[in-house]
């Protein structure tokens, strides 16, 4: 079974609560890091959490929703190893996991609406990473996290 990880800040919430479910009724396994309250919550706590949850493999892939996506996905991205895509619509869900081998996907509660969400999820976990002449580029973003002092 899949194990997906799920972040979230106080504005999604609700969103949160539905993408798991129904990731759940789809057989995936998915393991909560956000917050469960609408209490302001820092977004980037969440998204370190999914992030590091994925590196180290305890869980398979991160899914992170804050207000836009944007900021807890810049916080997820600071882990080294992680490659995060902030999509609004499925295409580029789907080509962030073909081409970019994406591992944390990332939206917006505030952009997207609930069916949105879920066919931008759909789009992604149905999809696998193509390799070939985009495993040098993959190599490549990796490397630069090693010149990082
Ligand atoms: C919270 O108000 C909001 O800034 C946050 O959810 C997110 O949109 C940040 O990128």
């Amino acid at each position: 079974m899949m194990r997906i990880g799920i972040g979230n800040d106080h504005a999604a919430v609700e969103m949160k609560n539905e993408i798991k479910a129904y990731l759940e009724g789809k057989g995936y396994e998915v393991i909560n890091y956000g917050t469960d309250t609408k209490e302001s919550f820092n977004y980037a706590l969440s998204g370190e959490a999914v992030g590091n949850a994925v590196v180290n493999k305890d869980v398979d892939l991160g899914i992170c929703i804050c207000g836009t996506g944007i900021g807890i996905g810049i916080a997820a991205c600071k882990v080294n190893g992680v490659r995060t895509c902030t999509c609004s619509e499925p295409v580029s869900a789907h080509l962030s996991r073909l081409h970019n081998d994406s591992n944390v996907l990332c939206f917006g509660a505030r952009i997207v609406g609930m069916e949105t969400a879920k066919a931008i999820c759909d789009a992604w976990l149905d999809t696998t990473f193509e390799g070939g002449r985009h495993q040098a580029r993959i190599d490549y973003i990796t490397s630069i996290e090693g010149k990082q002092k």
